[in-house]
């Protein structure tokens, strides 16, 4: 069998660690690879090498049999190797249209064929049976929708090895089941796949060879039919990871938040949340469970204040909550975990300590006088890095540099600290490895036991099930069904989440 991509030895150093540590890898041509790690295992950074983006600092490169030194993004299109990041680089205020061509832009004359490039786009979308409005501004859709966008991006610029950074953790399970429809038809091509997921399930149904890191280096390439979910795990972490949930009967207490009869619009005039309502006492964890870009991300942001509400009521802690600014709404004792960490969670050039008090610094324990305490601020720091297990060289570290999911654990660090009565979580396990997730979980659960109430807002849908006392969901900007977990199955939920409907006799 042909060899799309041999590595060998490759090493990458970063201030502090070694994320990449003598990796011998090969992958096949026309084969989906898959790569799974911890986080902070060294993933991305082993597929930014062999996407130009990183030089590595020891180790050889083979691409097809022909030794390559990828020295930049460019040359690793020129040999055909296109990835999709685990964060879009995508540019808001273009179109869908313009931020594939970006960069690749085919010309006619002086001027950009954009009629050519449109055309080109058009039958790969029809190809691969995706739904996208070229049209439209990035700003305005979906992180679903961005995925595509940045598949597209990949295919257009003709690459025959496609890397794809954790490319379901943004999608809903049938979402996940287009997409790897498309991405065994790309294998059927000839195309060759690597693919990094953290959903083990996934990784087992849709690879062909699973190779596994940890601490940068090869623990070990498998078959699926090889393993099972729980030793590919134990892989992984080096140790067993429990993957079920001890969820207490916890009494509830007050309403401490409720929703009524809320609707958004969008500037456009669009109804994005329609009438949505209701009710989450202490000790409760509410799940919402939707397909991206049914109202779930601005219903959540209207609760925060950080959209306006057009009508409706939303009560936090028993106050009118409707005409509070975002600050007064958060000093209610409100916390939130945004499903899009890089636009709303953290301000990526500053340093970990930094974010890790971002919005709340201004609290006594954080103050000398009017100025801030430094000190007392990098001691929470470090605290909270060791309490959620951050992996990171030193809290002075930009956060830029960490891993995606050691991001997404400063956030819930930092939030969960503000001794919330609300939680509003958005995804909160996007990203993470099945040890993080678990804590997470676990995290979560424990505030229920607190007696906060919790909003839980996931396309995870097991996620939503294991945790929730009740579930509702959404679509289309309404919530069309509401179950307790105990009472339906995946699949009628999956079916609700598409617009249908269960009928009596039918469902569970
Ligand atoms: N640009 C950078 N500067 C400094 N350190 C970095 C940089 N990029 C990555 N690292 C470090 O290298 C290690 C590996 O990170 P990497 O992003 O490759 O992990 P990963 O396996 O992709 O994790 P995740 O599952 O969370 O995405 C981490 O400890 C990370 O903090
Ligand atoms: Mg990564």
């Amino acid at each position: 069998m042909e060899r799309a991509v041999v590595l060998k030895g490759i090493t990458k150093r970063f201030p502090g660690i070694v994320a990449n540590d003598g990796i011998d890898l090969e992958v096949k041509k026309g084969e989906i690879h898959a790569i799974v790690g911890e986080n902070g295992a060294g993933k991305s950074t082993l597929m930014k090498i062999l996407a130009g983006i990183y030089q590595p600092d020891e180790g050889e490169i083979y691409i097809f049999g022909k030794r390559e030194r990828i020295t930049s993004p460019g040359r690793a299109i020129e040999l055909k190797i296109g990835m999709v990041h685990q964060h879009f680089m995508l540019v808001d205020r273009f179109t869908v249209l313009e931020n594939i061509i970006l960069g690749a832009e085919k010309r006619a004359g002086i001027t950009i064929d954009e009629k050519n490039s449109r055309k080109m786009i058009e039958e790969l979308l029809s190809l691969y049976n995706f739904s996208l409005d070229l049209d439209a501004r990035v700003e305005e859709i979906s992180v679903g929708q961005a995925q595509r966008v940045e598949i597209l991006k990949v295919l257009y610029r003709g690459a025959d090895i496609l890397v794809l950074d954790e490319p379901t953790a943004v999608l809903a399970p049938q979402e996940v089941k287009e997409l790897f429809v498309n991405l065994r038809r790309l294998k059927e091509e000839g195309k060759t796949i690597i693919f990094i997921s953290h959903k083990l399930d996934e990784v087992l149904e849709i690879a062909d060879r699973i190779t596994v890191l940890r601490r940068g280096r090869v623990v070990g390439t498998v078959m699926p039919s090889e393993v099972t979910k729980e030793e590919l795990a134990r892989m992984m972490v080096g140790k067993p990871v429990f993957m079920k949930l001890e969820k207490a009967s916890v009494p509830t207490g007050e309403v401490l938040l409720s929703v009524k009869d809320l609707v958004v619009k969008e500037s456009t005039g669009k109804t994005v949340v329609n009438g949505v309502s209701f009710e989450i006492r202490g000790g409760e964890i509410y799940g919402i469970a939707g397909i991206e870009g049914n109202g779930q991300k601005e219903l959540a942001e209207a609760i925060l204040g950080l959209r306006q509400i057009s009508s409706g009521q939303v009560t936090i802690c028993g106050r009118n909550a409707g005409n509070l600014s975002v600050r007064e709404i958060r000093d209610l004792g409100v916390a939130f975990i945004p499903e899009d960490r890089h636009r709303q969670g953290l301000i990526l050039p500053m340093k970990v300590w930094e974010n890790m008090v971002l919005g709340f610094h201004r609290k006594k324990e954080f103050l000398k006088g009017r100025s801030l305490n430094l000190k007392a601020i990098r001691k929470f720091a470090e605290k909270k890095s060791e309490e959620f297990l951050v992996m990171l060289s030193s809290i002075e570290q930009s956060i830029e540099g960490l891993s995606g999911g050691n991001q997404q654990k400063v956030i819930l660090g930092r939030e969960l600290s503000r001794e919330p009565e609300v939680i509003i979580a958005s995804q909160p396990t996007r990203g993470l490895d099945v040890g993080a997730a678990e804590f997470v979980h676990k995290e979560l659960l424990k505030k229920r036991e607190e007696g906060k109430a919790i909003l839980l807002i996931s396309a995870d849908l097991e996620e939503v099930l294991s945790l929730s006392d009740r579930v509702g969901v959404i679509y289309n900007g309404r919530i069309t069904a509401e179950f307790k977990p105990e009472e339906v199955t995946l699949e009628d939920i999956g079916v609700y989440m598409l617009g249908g409907e269960v009928k009596a006799g039918e469902g569970a």
